[in-house]
């Protein structure tokens, strides 16, 4: 028989349904068809990336973009914007640095960032309902909340509130979304509402707070993420779960100490045929916990994003290094997990 189950039809109007993926997922015909049952909207995971639409200054590369925007148009999908300023060196080209061989000014870069954000959301602000302007802004420590990159050091924090002004202005009935992970600890959380809240108090038009929510089997984010529900509710901000996935190879060791277990670390593949059925249903109980206090919280969430459509897809296979990894709904056959059996069970029977 038949599997009619959606998952975007079981959350009803509690929050929207999306998912993560690229134009390339989007051609093959079954992701196609997982993507058009069970999500409202679309994240590009890659393609709409400041590097890949503006890899020279003034030299835009819109080809995958338009495609992946296409796929949303044409299947009447909304489009979820990601990422309009990634504030982190790595992921920002050396054009964006520099000017005439020197560290860009503040003027130059405030004014390069407004003119990226402006060109990008009004190309899609027909599709787009939602906008990840500023990625990753925030340091994982320390007293200082921003994270150090040419953005903060150039501008402070005015990098961020002239992504979201211009944003605002290009796009002005969408969603504005700041994006940052590991809101579930307690540090992170503390320089995550430091930031918002200065954003607010310099009247950057900030709608919600996307919690990337890239967690790991035998981590246990529950009552710390309930910590983050509260805080954005007392901020008046709006959550989007935006990057959902569970690693069952956990990872936090590739960065302890520096980085000295990296070689020993890079050898971690245990589950290269599968995973066991015990996993499975310990991987299932996880994200029914999620999703159990995703629709206690359904007032302020707008929306929960998977991070890409199936096991075979996932950034956890080389992210941070190369494995055989397991943590979506869908196995590489594109098949339901019993995770999947149990989040639809849930959404189903609770009220939709
Ligand atoms: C990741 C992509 O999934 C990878 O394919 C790419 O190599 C690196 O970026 N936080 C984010 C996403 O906001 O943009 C990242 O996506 C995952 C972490």
């Amino acid at each position: 028989m038949e599997d009619t189950r959606s998952l975007k039809q079981a959350a009803g109007g509690r929050f929207l349904m999306g998912v993560g993926t690229s134009p390339k997922v989007l051609a093959n015909p079954l992701d196609a068809a997982l993507v058009k049952r069970h999500f409202q909207i679309l994240t590009p995971d890659n393609c709409m990336k400041p590097q890949s639409v503006q890899p020279a200054e003034g030299k835009w590369n819109f080809n995958a973009a338009d495609t992946f925007a296409n796929f949303a148009r044409n299947h009447d999908l909304q489009l979820a914007g990601h990422a309009l300023v990634w504030a982190k060196d790595d992921r920002t080209s050396p054009w964006m640095k520099e000017e005439n061989g020197a560290p860009v000014s503040r003027e130059t870069l405030l004014k390069r960032i407004e003119t990226h954000v402006t060109t990008v959301a009004k190309r899609y602000a027909d599709v787009a309902t939602h906008w990840d302007v500023v990625n990753e802004a925030v340091a994982d420590q320390g007293q200082n909340f921003l994270r150090d990159s040419v953005y903060s050091r150039t501008t402070g924090i005015d990098f961020a509130v002239t992504a979201f002004k211009a944003a605002r202005a290009a796009d002005p009935d969408a969603l504005l979304v700041y994006n940052d992970y590991s809101d579930h600890k307690p540090a992170k959380r503390a320089n995550i509402v430091a930031f918002l809240k200065e954003l607010k108090r310099l009247g950057a038009p900030v709608d919600a707070y996307g919690m990337q929510g890239h967690f790991q089997i035998g981590e246990d984010p529950i009552e710390e993420m309930r910590n983050t529900f509260t805080a954005m509710r007392e901020l008046g901000l709006k959550v989007v779960v935006s990057e959902l996935d569970i690693d069952v190879i956990p990872r936090d060791r590739w960065w302890a100490e520096g980085g000295k277990y990296r070689e020993e670390v890079s050898r971690i593949n245990p589950y290269p045929d599968g995973i066991s059925a015990e996993l499975q249903q310990q991987l299932a109980a996880k994200y029914v916990e999620l999703f159990k206090l995703f629709v206690e919280n359904s007032d302020v969430i707008e929306r929960v994003s998977f991070w890409n459509v199936c096991d075979e897809e996932s950034w956890l296979n080389v992210f941070p290094w190369k494995r055989v990894n397991h943590p979506l709904l869908f196995d590489r056959q594109r098949n339901p997990k019993p995770a999947f059996d149990a989040v639809y069970k849930l959404l189903a029977a609770s009220e939709g």
